[in-house]
């Protein structure tokens, strides 16, 4: 039986979605079975893995409308073991009304993560900023939490918000273990940078902060925009092997 890691985060911008790529695929090339499903109904995860073909505009938001089953919004992926739900043809659309209900009431939601996981999927899921519906519905369906936190001036602030959030979560939900917060986009040799890592190291309960942190590089700007993980595109890159040992040290932990 698969798990379920949910990657979270108070903030936009602090690295989800890049995190549950290159986290994703460097699972996937390590041999584990995994499932990417994008809960974001910006519908990052296409973009970022280079999805552009019609066939992935179908995904989540179509197989929770009822319009489609699991395996019309699966897809295939360049590497054998990972598999991807895009967000669907939310992306495209105005309003997110109706996905938002649908992720937030429908049964499909829990069944498809059952179903996944019963399949032997682990399954990693990217979410939208914050602690609304989607999220909360997503932290009720999974075993593991992780929360990226970039490495910025004032980053502790969000932190007790998404900390509250989590514990709530486990309330209903008290299977779910947080695996802890990854420091994001961390500038090595800018002394700022370092401080703030220092900072939230000092800061936050002990252990509760990885030991690894991703570095800011041009090489994870590249690849976004290039529709490609880093893990992949340039495996030497600082960022590449700060999420190979992330995965390394997940793998063992998601079973
Ligand atoms: N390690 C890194 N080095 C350099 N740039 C990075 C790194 N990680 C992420 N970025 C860049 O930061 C921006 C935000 O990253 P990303 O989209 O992964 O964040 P997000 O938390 O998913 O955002 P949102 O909340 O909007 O979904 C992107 O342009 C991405 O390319
Ligand atoms: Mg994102």
């Amino acid at each position: 039986m698969g798990q379920v890691l949910a990657i979270v985060s108070q903030k936009g911008g602090v690295g989800k979605t890049t995190t549950a790529i290159n986290l994703a695929a460097a699972l996937a090339r390590r041999g584990n079975k995994i499932l990417l499903i994008d809960t974001d109904p910006q519908g990052s995860v296409r973009f970022g893995l280079g999805l552009s073909g019609a066939a992935t505009r179908v995904g989540l938001s179509d197989y929770l409308a009822g319009t489609h089953q699991m395996n019309e919004v699966v897809r295939t992926t360049s590497l054998p073991w990972l598999r991807v739900v895009s967000a669907g043809s939310v992306s495209e659309s105005v309003t997110h009304d109706r996905y938002m209900r649908d992720l937030s009431e429908s049964s499909r939601t829990a069944e498809l993560f059952e179903r996944a996981r019963h399949r032997g999927y682990t399954v990693v899921v990217d979410t939208p900023p914050g602690l609304g519906p989607v999220v909360h519905r997503v932290l009720a369906c999974s075993q593991h939490v992780l929360v990226p936190l970039q490495c910025e001036p004032l980053a502790l602030q969000t932190t007790t918000q998404i900390l509250r959030g989590i514990r709530a979560a486990l309330t209903t939900n008290p299977g779910l273990v947080l695996e802890g917060i990854l420091l994001t986009m961390v500038e090595p040799g800018n002394p700022a940078s370092e401080r703030v890592a220092k900072y939230v190291r000092e800061q936050l309960p002990h252990g509760l902060v990885l030991d690894m942190s991703v570095p800011r590089t041009a090489a994870s700007i590249d690849a976004f925009a290039a529709g490609q993980p880093v893990v992949l595109r340039a495996p030497d890159d600082p960022a590449a092997q700060a999420y190979r040992a992330l995965a390394e040290h997940l793998a063992g932990r998601l079973g």
